[in-house]
């Protein structure tokens, strides 16, 4: 019995088929490079870019800034307390810094919680996390998911289901806590630190701030979670990839859009408001959480290739939905490192 599919395959066909296929990949190729070109000069041609960094725009500063209603030597939190969460990964050799740093925080309050999340460490990390918790089992939790990389490949969607396990774990567990505290082990690390830099978030009127975040003395690195009407409306990164995929040259971009911004803020300038920051420390209004709120780390409409998304800002977004009147600020005075 014969088979009709079987028959010889006819050479010149496929030879036909196969070069318009390679001809239509290259039209194709031809026309994204084309759009991209045209995209970019649209774009560089109308934004308009900041010619200082955020933090000197006028477009940012605030008229009538949140201002200090209490010293910092009158500040007492030892009626309130505190939840620290910390996502950790490959962190071993920051981790003496950490815990030192974060028991000068915790100190300052009646009473802590801190909930440490791990994933994916090969340095020691998991077992250090683990004699911190023996060491003080009433305040330290661990949660540890193990190796993630090959379940979830984008590094940002790994933090954002760690920072969400961490803050679902903290609110069923506790009935109430006043601040939620979100830190990076690495910043948070720093010997430069000063505890008094934190206590500054509390000479404000606390009813009035959903979150306080922090910035860095050599330089303000966190341009990605930073986001401020007019200025950087969008995700910096994923506009300069998209803009730049091929050849265009992407310094103009990153000068213009980043490193701009990265200039330090000097410790006397005012409460900045924003729509979202981080820079390795966030400091939370508990009663601004709103349970709707969580974190996200890939782009609704993104590309598979381009799709990792800063996962303080949907978060951020989503608080400031239900929290109208108080605002997010990055803290000049609440240097981290
Ligand atoms: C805003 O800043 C620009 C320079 O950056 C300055 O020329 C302008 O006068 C300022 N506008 C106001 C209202 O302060
Ligand atoms: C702390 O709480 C106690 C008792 O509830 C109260 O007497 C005291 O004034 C409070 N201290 C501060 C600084 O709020
Ligand atoms: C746990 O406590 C022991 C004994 O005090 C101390 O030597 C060790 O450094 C502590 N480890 C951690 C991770 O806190
Ligand atoms: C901040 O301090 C610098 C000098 O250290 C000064 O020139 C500047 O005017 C101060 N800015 C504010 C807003 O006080």
């Amino acid at each position: 019995m014969k088979l009709r599919g079987l028959r010889t395959v006819n050479v010149v066909c496929l030879t036909l088929c196969i070069i318009a296929g390679i001809c239509f990949l290259l039209v194709l190729f031809v026309i994204s490079i084309i759009h991209t070109y045209i995209s970019y000069n649209s774009f560089v041609n109308s934004f308009q870019f900041s010619t200082v960094p955020f933090w000197k725009d006028n477009r940012t500063i605030n008229a009538s800034p949140l201002v200090p209603v209490i010293k910092l030597e009158e500040v007492s939190l030892l009626n309130l307390s505190i939840v620290v969460v910390s996502c950790c990964r490959n962190v071993r050799k920051h981790l003496v810094g950490f815990q030192r740093n974060l028991q000068a925080i915790t100190a300052l309050f009646g009473d802590y919680r801190i909930y440490l999340g791990e994933s994916d460490s090969e340095d020691g990390t998991l077992t250090f996390l683990n004699q911190w918790r023996n060491n003080d089992s009433e305040h330290v939790r661990v949660h540890t998911k193990g190796q993630q990389r090959w379940r979830i490949f984008s590094r940002t969607a790994r933090i954002a289901s760690c920072r969400n396990s961490l803050l679902q774990q903290a609110r069923e567990e506790l009935p109430s806590f006043a601040y939620y505290f979100v830190l990076d082990v690495d910043v948070g690390a720093s010997s430069l630190f000063d505890v008094k830099d934190f206590v500054s978030n509390f000479i404000y009127p606390s009813s009035s701030w959903i979150a306080m975040t922090a910035t860095q003395r050599s330089e303000y690195y966190d341009i990605w979670a930073l986001r401020i009407k007019s200025i950087l409306p969008f995700d910096c990164w994923q506009r300069i990839n998209k803009l730049t995929w091929f050849f265009i040259d992407r310094s103009y971009l990153m000068k213009h859009l980043v490193k701009i911004h990265q200039e330090p803020i000097p410790r006397n300038v005012s409460l900045i408001e924003v729509e979202s920051a981080f820079g390795g420390a966030a400091l939370y209004n508990a009663k601004y959480l709103n349970d709707h709120c969580s974190y996200e780390g890939k782009h609704q409409y993104g590309t598979w290739w381009n799709d990792n998304k800063c996962e303080h800002v949907s978060f951020h977004e989503c608080l400031q939905q239900y929290a109208t009147e108080q605002k997010i600020y990055i803290n000049p005075q609440f240097q981290i490192c």
